[in-house]
């Protein structure tokens, strides 16, 4: 059943959340301790509600430009092997490839929960969607831990959350946002987009209280939750994939090298960006383009004050203390 067009004014309940202006574009609301806009609350609920989760989904997660794109494609590409999928296509890499190329590897397989699936509909027809439908299912979400749905908390379902360094991410946002929000205008002034992304007032926001729900979570059951650095896979790719494998159940044996670098190769920034799908797609009425940047570590160098920086450094310090976590502040 497809919901009834939502307007804040109609909705008496907001007017009893906090409410702060995102970029001087759109009200946003604090609930369950999180900043978003109104549809997106409506959209959250849905999910909460309906979503049902199975044991052997996997659920990936994260923060805005943190990487999403890349380790939705990683997971696909790990997960593709000796799939149903896969099988339909008749385990052909060429045709595999070609499917990859017309579809966009990582949004078409594994679509964002509260964005894509429960946006319009609050019972959404699931077959079909997530990678290996019937099973085991592939969905993404950017939803802190503690405000998905109880199904997902309760099932043996894994978590696979992804988080990149505090000031590349503020960085990537607004250059993002800026394509989205103003298009051709001038960018929206990054020392405010720097203030709201400390203060923590932006869409999905606080970022720090984001990641710290999911080490938590993941620092008291490590084998439904696996944390991943958007820095340790640009550093070790390797590594992080036969991690990533394993998590997933799908882990490469001794010798598989020559097929981890293919999977590494497959999902590489340079590769993906030029892609023709990627190129001229568009998901939501946003251009796939918008997701491939520059895709390096340490752009925020080019964008901060040495003021900024220190700043940051503070909140980290004040935010992260005794919680064991390294975001590589400083790479
Ligand atoms: P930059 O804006 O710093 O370039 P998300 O997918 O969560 O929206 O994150 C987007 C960021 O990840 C962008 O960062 C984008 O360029 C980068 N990115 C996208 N695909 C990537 C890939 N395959 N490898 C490395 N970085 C990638």
């Amino acid at each position: 059943m497809a919901s009834a067009p939502i307007s804040s004014s109609n909705h008496k309940e907001f007017d009893e959340l906090p409410k702060e202006n995102f970029w001087d574009v759109a009200d946003i609301f604090k609930w369950e301790g999180f900043w978003y806009g109104f549809h997106q609350i409506e959209s959250i609920k849905a999910f909460q509600s309906h979503f049902q989760a199975c044991d052997d989904d996997v659920i990936l997660a994260s923060f805005l430009k943190t990487g999403t794109t890349w380790l939705k494609a990683l997971c696909v590409s790990i997960m593709g092997r000796q799939s149903s999928h896969h099988q339909q296509l008749g385990g052909d890499e060429e045709e595999e490839e070609k499917d990859l190329l017309v579809r966009n590897i990582s949004h078409f397989y594994v679509p964002t929960l509260e964005v894509q699936v429960y946006e319009d509909a609050s019972h959404p027809d699931l077959s079909g969607r997530g990678l290996g439908t019937p099973s085991p299912r592939l969905f993404h979400t950017h939803l802190p831990y503690n405000t998905l749905p109880d199904s997902i908390k309760n099932s043996k379902c894994k978590i696979g959350y992804i988080t990149r360094n505090p000031k590349d991410t503020p960085v990537s946002f607004w250059h993002f946002f800026n394509k989205i929000l103003r298009p051709g205008q001038d960018p929206f002034p990054f020392e405010k987009a720097f203030e709201s992304f400390c203060n923590g007032v932006h869409v999905y926001g606080p970022f720090f209280d984001h990641i710290l729900s999911y080490w938590t979570e993941n620092l008291k059951m490590p084998h439904k939750i696996l944390f991943i650095k958007y820095e340790d896979l640009k550093s070790n790719p390797m590594q992080q994939v036969k991690k990533l494998a394993s998590f997933l159940g799908k882990p490469f044996e001794e010798g598989d090298e020559e097929e981890i670098e293919k999977v590494i190769w497959r999902c590489s920034f340079e590769r993906l960006k030029n892609l023709d799908v990627n190129q001229n797609g568009a998901i939501c009425k946003v251009p796939n383009s918008f997701l491939f940047r520059m895709g390096t570590v340490g752009d925020w160098k080019n964008h901060f004050t040495p003021e900024m920086s220190q700043r940051l450094d503070q909140i980290a310090l004040m935010k992260l203390q005794n919680a064991g976590l390294d975001l590589e502040m400083n790479v």
